[in-house]
């Protein structure tokens, strides 16, 4: 099963770019940047990897972020990233930046975005791996810092296809963001949101009428709302749901009690993603794998969540035939 799932080419649609900060590589930049980490090894800083909720992760995950500086140091982490999806056979990926996340310890926006897109392009032309970028808005921060993100972003706008919206799902709802995603929508970007994550059904039902998304980034709690997962199941809305973040952050007690394979089994377009790769344990092969181990499942439903990914991304129409 582990050689099929190895083997099985695969597509990432909810990929955080600083969530794959490997500890040997934040040491690296952090030396290489004259950073202080309050860590004496990478070992040490794994062990610090004990999250009890999402929060508990975030605050660790923006201060890991912190050793990013310069464009060379978004390559860097952007390529490393990509050789990893060779590994797993993953041939496209469209992986979340979070501007706000550096723009507010002043590094220029310019500097992320640049350094990000030229590891994109260089893994097209040296390991056939196309991707998407997609912005996100942090939900804990204003909207107004959110308006000022998207202006930033205005020059660069062929090289995003989306926005996004992570960070605290809890007191941060939806409706906060529906004028921004209006806006975002207006200039032409496709939208997508965390909701139903560690948030309740509402977020989720909120994102799709009022931020107007063509994905729900995990979902996972659609479930306390049968009508809505009917409605997912009818719409064929998809989501993209990430088994070992859900484990690690808490949101199920163990992988037995995800509801993953009930909800393909329902019929929804749910697809596996990785998320935080470098703080949850795992790459796109390890959540499929950590999905197998926990849950009886064929071959064909194992593919079926490579076929929704094809489905579900932003790839051209005529291209996914192809894929598919
Ligand atoms: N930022 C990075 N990972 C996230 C997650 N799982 N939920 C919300 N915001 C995030
Ligand atoms: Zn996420």
């Amino acid at each position: 099963m582990k050689d099929f799932i190895q083997g099985l080419p695969k597509v990432e649609l909810h990929l955080h770019i600083e969530g794959t900060l490997e500890p040997e590589l934040m040491f690296e930049l952090a030396q290489r940047n004259k950073v202080n980490i309050p860590f004496s090894s990478p070992q040490a800083v794994r062990d610090a990897y004990q999250f009890h909720n999402l929060q508990s992760f975030l605050d660790i995950y923006y201060q890991g972020a912190n050793v990013l500086i310069t464009e060379q140091d978004f390559f860097d982490l952007t390529w490393a990233y990509l050789l990893r999806c060779r590994e797993d056979n993953v041939i496209h990926t469209e992986i979340f930046f979070d501007p706000q996340t550096h723009t507010e310890r002043g590094i220029a926006f310019e500097t992320v975005i640049n350094g990000i897109t030229r590891a994109l392009d260089q893994a097209q032309s040296q390991l056939d791996i196309s991707s998407q970028l997609i912005m996100c808005f942090l939900r804990h921060l204003d909207e107004e810092a959110a308006f000022e993100t998207l202006e930033q972003a205005m020059p660069f706008k062929d090289k995003i296809i989306a926005v996004g919206l992570d960070s605290s799902e809890l007191g941060h709802p939806p409706e906060k963001f529906a004028r921004v995603f209006q806006s975002a929508r207006e200039a032409g970007f496709l939208t997508v949101a965390h909701a139903g994550e560690e948030g309740p059904a509402q977020n989720i039902l909120d994102a799709i009428y009022m931020l107007g998304i063509s994905r729900i980034d995990h979902g996972v709690r659609c479930v306390e709302n049968t009508e809505l997962v009917r409605q997912l199941a009818e719409s064929q809305m998809p989501l993209t749901v990430c088994p070992l973040s859900n484990i690690k952050l808490k949101v199920f007690d163990n992988m037995e009690q995800h509801n993953i394979v009930d909800l393909l089994e329902t019929g929804l377009c749910v697809t596996i993603n990785s998320d935080d790769p470098a703080y949850f344990g795992g790459y796109m092969t390890d959540n499929f794998v950590a999905v197998v181990d926990a849950h009886p499942i064929s071959h064909q439903q194992i593919a079926q969540f490579s076929l929704n990914a094809i489905e579900a991304s932003f790839i051209e129409n005529t291209q996914k035939v192809t894929l598919s």
